[in-house]
């Protein structure tokens, strides 16, 4: 009998940046790049530099151009997401929690979020946890234990190049991939419950590559 190959996680990731290039997108990428060393991914990213026009203006939902309303079904339907933001004014950027103020308040209950975001200065680090993981906190999500955050040092002709940043990135889905796993193999086991499709997710690979030590949080 053919074992069926493991159906990639849909990751989705929403970087919160206003510019082009983009510190946020670049290290967006890093992460989706390290992510899919360790599992196979089907990635889609969003950028709100580019979205932002079609939905900046819009109140409610309804008003939503069709290629935001797409955009919004993709976050709602992920099986993991990347929430990553600039700092601006000590906080994530005010059209990245307009795009997250028209998610469905219930969509992201127990989907796993990895927090990321950059910053003009070293010391904003704390927006992971000030800002963005009260904001999941409401949506009932399952932000991981650790978050990413990068400033301009980190980065070499906008590529994240930072040993140390590197590192965290590796721990940051080290840490992760336990929950990750977790909550994507149960949301597969609903929807072959649902669909009567076989489940593949037994096949993913476990997380030896980057074995989840406890990481220091400063030097
Ligand atoms: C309007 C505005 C406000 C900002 N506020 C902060 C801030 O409060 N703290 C900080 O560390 N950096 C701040 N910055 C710097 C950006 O967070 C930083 O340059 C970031 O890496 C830019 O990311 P991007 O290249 O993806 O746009 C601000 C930048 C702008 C444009």
């Amino acid at each position: 009998m053919t074992q069926t190959p493991p159906q990639p996680l849909r990751v989705v990731a929403v970087s919160g940046t206003l510019s082009s290039p983009s510190k946020t997108d670049a290290l967006v990428d890093a992460v989706l790049d390290e992510l899919a060393l360790v599992l196979p991914i089907e990635r889609h990213v969003i950028r709100v530099s580019e979205l932002g026009p079609l939905f900046a203006g819009a109140l409610t939902r309804d008003q939503l151009d069709e290629r935001v309303e797409r955009e919004l079904r993709a976050v709602e339907g992920a099986d993991l997401l990347i929430a990553a933001s600039p700092v601006y004014r000590a906080s994530f950027t005010g059209l990245f929690k307009h795009f997250f103020d028209f998610v469905e308040q219930y969509a992201l209950v127990d989907v796993p979020v990895l927090l990321a975001a950059t910053g003009g200065s070293e010391r904003h680090a704390l927006i992971l946890e000030h800002s963005l993981r009260p904001l999941f906190g409401f949506f009932q999500a399952l932000t991981l234990p650790l978050g990413v955050y990068a400033h301009a040092s980190d980065f070499t002709d906008r590529r994240v190049t930072a040993p140390l940043l590197q590192e965290r990135i590796r721990a940051a889905i080290a840490r992760g991939l336990p929950l990750i796993r977790s909550s994507v193999d149960e949301k597969r086991r609903i929807e072959r419950a649902v669909s009567g499709e076989v489940d593949g997710l037994d096949a993913l690979p476990t997380p030896t590559a980057h074995d989840a030590a406890p990481v220091r949080l400063y030097s």
